[in-house]
């Protein structure tokens, strides 16, 4: 059990409080029931913000690997298929060939954890993934049912819309699906198509949907299903995002996703700063940071039908916390200015996994060491020489953007 005391409690729906912040068996905990017992107890002086850990709700974890591809300079893609057949005839891909499937899903564990992710939902199967994902230092969501892309051409993926949708409903999980990513008939029919697979409500988590007509939008409105936005993806490769105004203003419940770094940004903190930039130029407003804070926390955890465990600092909630150093008085601004060097500490269902050496007290025995920025910090496992080993392999140092830090010890800036 430990305490953090006067940091800044970060919440949706209230203002910011200096308080303490109590965990006991993995849980949040109110003050009382701490009596008893040996416990830790941490003071953050009032300088760091305590948010929710974040929630990636669309990532590949066999493809987190560097450079991303892309669509030739000046064209876009009309579908998703010709980048599947890009990126498999590309360097990259031969490159990442070399490494194991193992030392790919442990590099994207590190990927999230580093943005200060706490929960990743991978979109790939069970039966290709069922083995890595207690893997991984940060959770891994396993309870899932899918397709690829929901679309009669797509990779096949599952047991069919249909039969995927149902398991969905019966485990009370969601049913994940890439959907209209891309602008053929087929793409453009997707929404019609759940709808006559009986296979379109609140369990539906629909990734990228950026052919949706404004029809589609209120029909995925109204049966509860939630987007996942994953805009550094979409702009590669087709130059257009989904129409998250509209959607927002539907009501839809949306989140935002990395996608693989393959197409999208090198981890969560760069994909929201990507959202709000985009945004922007396409509708001239700002979209809230507390809307961006919402989509990679509360509406993520709905997505994924876990919000009755996390995505809040809520007593009775799992213990997933990041805390970040306090440079605005606006908590959302601060997330929204964060690089994985400003991330002090990073715990999952009450695990200290990631942190500053000051908080080494909630940390296990066994966690490694990496330097990011100026601070050494302690992590699980030992990311250093998966990256060690990672460029043994390749026979050069090779540089994978979102691990803050030199395996020999040396900091990137
Ligand atoms: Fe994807």
């Amino acid at each position: 059990m430990f305490s953090l005391k006067n940091g800044i409690v970060v919440s949706l729906n209230r203002p910011c409080r200096l308080g303490e912040l109590n965990v006991l068996d993995g849980r949040i905990v109110p003050r009382n029931t701490m009596n008893g017992g040996r416990k830790v107890s941490l003071d953050l002086r009032g300088r760091s913000y305590i948010y929710p850990a974040l929630i990636n709700s669309h990532d590949h974890l066999q493809g987190n690997y560097l450079p991303a591809v892309g669509p030739k300079r000046g064209n876009f893609y009309l579908t998703w298929q010709p980048w599947d057949g890009d990126l498999k005839a590309s360097p990259t891909f031969v490159e990442r060939s070399r490494l194991s499937r193992e030392e790919l899903y442990r590099l994207s564990g590190y990927k999230n954890l580093f943005s200060g992710v706490a929960t990743v939902i991978d979109h790939f199967p069970h039966e290709i993934n069922r083995e890595f994902l207690p893997l991984l230092p940060v959770r891994a969501v396993a309870e899932y049912t899918l397709s690829h892309e929901a679309a009669p051409n797509d990779l096949k993926w599952g047991a069919g819309i249909g039969v995927e949708h149902r398991r969905a409903l019966k485990k009370n999980w969601p049913f994940v699906t890439h959907l209209a990513e891309g602008f053929d008939d087929i793409c453009m029919g997707a929404v019609e198509r759940l709808e006559k697979h009986k296979a379109l409500d609140d369990h539906c988590l629909l990734v990228h949907c950026i052919a949706l007509s404004d029809r589609d939008i209120r029909k995925i409105a109204g049966a509860g299903a939630s987007v996942c936005w994953c805009p550094a993806s979409n702009m590669r490769m087709f130059n257009v995002s989904a129409k998250v105004r509209k959607m927002l203003k539907a009501g839809i419940n949306l989140s935002l996703g990395t996608d693989s770094s393959a197409t999208g940004s090198v981890n969560l903190l760069e994909e929201l700063r990507y959202a709000r930039n985009l945004y922007r130029r396409l509708y001239g407003e700002e979209l809230p940071a507390r809307t961006l804070f919402k989509m990679v926390t509360l509406n993520a955890a709905r997505a994924l039908r876990i919000a009755g465990r996390t995505g809040v600092l809520d007593p009775g909630k799992l213990a997933d916390l990041m805390l970040i150093k306090a440079r605005r008085d606006d908590p959302f601004e601060n997330l929204l200015e964060a690089r994985p060097q400003d991330i002090e500490l990073v715990v999952v269902a009450g695990r200290a996994i990631y942190g500053e050496e000051r908080f080494l007290a909630l940390a296990e025995a066994s966690c490694g060491r990496v330097v990011v920025g100026s601070r050494t910090m302690f992590v699980a496992g030992d990311p250093g020489a998966l990256y060690r080993e990672v460029r043994r392999k390749l026979g050069f140092n090779k540089v994978l953007e979102y691990l803050p830090f030199e395996p020999e010890g040396k900091g990137r800036p």
